[in-house]
């Protein structure tokens, strides 16, 4: 969910909406805002995208110069409008924004329906205002100077979970609140007017002095200036920061869909990353790559455990593979939301590393938050070091763990993530061969080998891309009323037929799999025929002659097969019906050519047939509860 709120001189209605349009990639089932006017709370809210709230806003013609607005990824409760937010207390004085989830509100709420409190929907964050107003009824009017903020102090202190709230009060009209609690919140000052939002691209339009608030910490926004305090009400000493952004990104510059765009961007985000990343070998380095992380990071490493969820899972199983074969490390890879629960067992030598685009991802954070709990104790097992890999070195995940690798991507919009997912890969890249470097696992020669191959990527993808928008988009054509697709690879390309299969199912609602292709033999081959395609990574090297293989079990059960393989291949030619060719290139390098086709092709089958590309039904982008 991505939350925006307005206090100042304009009309806040417009600034609210414009903002809620650069969250949507949060959430987008429906949408509210609430203002102040007049002495009321005026709500408006509906379900769907945010084109049907702005229909319904378009008839009010609004004075407010104060409110909150909210656009939602339903939790709890369906994605109707009594569930849209913001919920208002019974007396219709406070409204609350949410992005996150109340763990305790069964309680809450049945405390308050006992104290007469009428609860209108199916939220956890509908118990928020109502707590509020009870809190504000009991207070001596005199016992504070802001009601509103102790009130809200005194709730939050009740409230367990991770969240960020954003409230204003028909009885306050001078005063926005909000409180982060391990979801993301940052406020925004401009002149004689102040902002705040989950995300900055919803507020860097009217400013780029900007302050990210920190867990535990609740603000108050006035017509004079902000004021913090933390949950005990003690005040803290803040100041903003300027932001660097380039508004490029958030504009779709002559493509269709910012899906389009951000592949198109790729070439561009892997020579940023070899730029950042990659040195020359000087005559006295350890290592040609240079990450900024401490040297201890690197001493003594048994074992790497990595955590994340979705495209970013699929990265790190790449980097597995780089690590384990170049470094020599055992590693293993967890979906974050499953590690939290049954985290391996460490050594005081075992590297956690938490991988996520967004750095907001609710289970990854929470399986990082796990280990440094146990880091807490003394326990020596528990001692490793913690390192992140995020795309926003600014997120949750740069306040949580202290050594970050940032991804050199830019900001994405695309809900279906693409060069985030390359920029991620390259910094795996670099974290195994740097690794490899300081270990001596791999010579010098096949290092710099490595690293030129690495330098000639940009110019590969970039053909790749050219011959690969006409070919994908004709395939595009036939294939966009198929039921199910399978996707096969093997070595390092096993996770790109994860990620082909995702792509697909993200944004056509295809169904599709992705499997080794050994494996198929062992029970997915039951489902092939003359209908159902399988696409095979086929790029010479360790695997090849195995995948091509695999590729004729599936030949001879009918299937079509469309192979992306390197130009001029002309054995897989002979065996693929259709092919979707890469430039040749070294098998180790390969995945960050071979994703592309697949994501092309996911995208023109998605297009062809109509569907919403960049923001697909029941996804977010950055999913921030657990
Ligand atoms: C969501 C997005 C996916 C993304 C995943 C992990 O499900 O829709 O595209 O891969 O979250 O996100 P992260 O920000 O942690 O990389």
């Amino acid at each position: 969910c991505g939350i925006v709120g307005y206090i100042g001189t304009q009309a806040a209605t417009d600034i609210l909406l414009a903002g809620l349009e650069k969250l949507e990639y949060r959430g987008y089932d429906s949408a509210g805002i609430a203002t102040i006017w007049e002495g009321e709370v005026n709500c408006v809210r509906a379900k769907g995208k945010l084109h049907n709230l702005r229909s319904k806003l378009e008839q009010i013609e609004s004075p407010a110069q104060i409110g909150i607005g909210h656009t939602r990824w339903a939790t709890h409760g369906k994605p109707e409008e009594y569930n849209a937010h913001p919920h208002l207390d019974t007396a219709k004085r406070v409204a609350v924004v949410q992005n996150g989830i109340i763990e305790n509100y069964r309680e809450l709420r049945e405390e308050l329906k006992g104290k007469g409190h009428q609860f209108l929907s199916e939220t956890d964050t509908e118990v928020i205002p109502h707590l509020i107003a009870e809190f504000l009824k009991n207070l001596s009017p005199s016992s504070s100077s802001s009601p509103f903020l102790e009130a809200i102090r005194q709730a939050v202190n009740h409230l367990k979970g991770a969240f960020a709230i954003a409230v204003i009060s028909a009885d306050f009209p001078d005063e926005l609140i909000v409180v982060r609690q391990q979801a993301p919140l940052v406020i925004g000052f401009g002149q004689g007017e102040l902002f705040c939002a989950s995300d900055t691209p919803a507020i860097v339009a009217y400013t780029r002095a900007v302050l990210p608030l920190e867990n535990g910490e609740i603000a108050r926004l006035t017509p004079l200036g902000v004021e913090i305090y933390d949950f005990a009400g003690d005040r803290l000493k803040k100041q903003p920061r300027l932001l660097n952004f380039n508004p490029a990104l958030v504009e779709k510059q002559g493509f269709k869909h910012f899906m389009l765009k951000e592949i198109h961007e790729q070439p561009g985000v892997v020579r940023a990353s070899l730029d950042a990343y990659f040195n020359n070998f000087g005559e006295s380095s350890e290592s040609p790559i240079n990450l900024g992380l401490p040297a201890d990071l690197y001493n003594n490493l048994e074992q790497i455990q990595i955590v994340a969820c979705g495209t970013s899972w699929h990265a790190a199983l790449i980097g597995k593979y780089l690590i384990e074969q170049l470094a020599g490390i055992s590693t293993q890879v967890h979906y974050a939301s499953e590690y939290r629960y049954a985290p391996s067992p460490v050594t005081a030598n075992t590297l956690i590393i938490g991988v996520t685009q967004s750095g907001e991802t609710a289970d990854t954070l929470a399986a990082l938050a796990m280990e440094k709990e146990r880091r807490q104790g003394k326990e020596p097992q528990y001692q490793g070091q913690l390192l992140g890999i995020t795309n926003r070195s600014e997120s949750s995940l740069g306040d949580m763990v202290p050594n970050i690798i940032s991804t050199l991507a830019g900001i994405e919009i695309g809900v279906a993530a693409t060069k985030t997912f390359t920029a991620q890969l390259m910094a795996f890249y670099a974290l195994a061969l740097d690794l490899a470097a300081r270990r001596q696992t791999v010579s010098k020669d096949t290092l710099e080998k490595i690293i030129n191959g690495l330098r000639q990527i940009p110019k590969e993808i970039e053909a790749t891309l050219e011959t690969q928008e006409r070919l994908t988009e004709q395939l595009a054509h036939e294939f966009a009323e198929t039921k199910d697709f399978i996707f096969v690879g093997r070595g390092i390309n096993f996770p790109i037929a994860l990620e082909g299969a995702l792509k697909l199912k993200e944004i056509s609602y295809i169904h599709a799999e992705g499997y080794p292709a050994g494996e198929m033999k062992h029970g997915p081959i039951a489902l092939l025929d003359a209908k159902v395609p399988v696409v095979a990574i086929a790029i010479p090297g360790s695997v090849y002659e195995k995948v091509i293989s695999n590729a004729q079990e599936a030949k001879a059960r009918d299937s079509r097969l469309i192979g992306v393989t390197p130009v001029n291949d002309g054995e897989a030619a002979e065996i693929f019906n259709d092919l979707l060719p890469v430039s040749d290139v070294e098998e180790l390098l390969s995945p960050i050519l071979t994703v592309v086709p697949l994501q092309l092709l996911a995208y023109h089958i998605a297009a062809r047939r109509g569907l919403d590309v960049d923001q697909p039904r029941n996804l977010a982008k950055s999913v921030t509860v657990e």
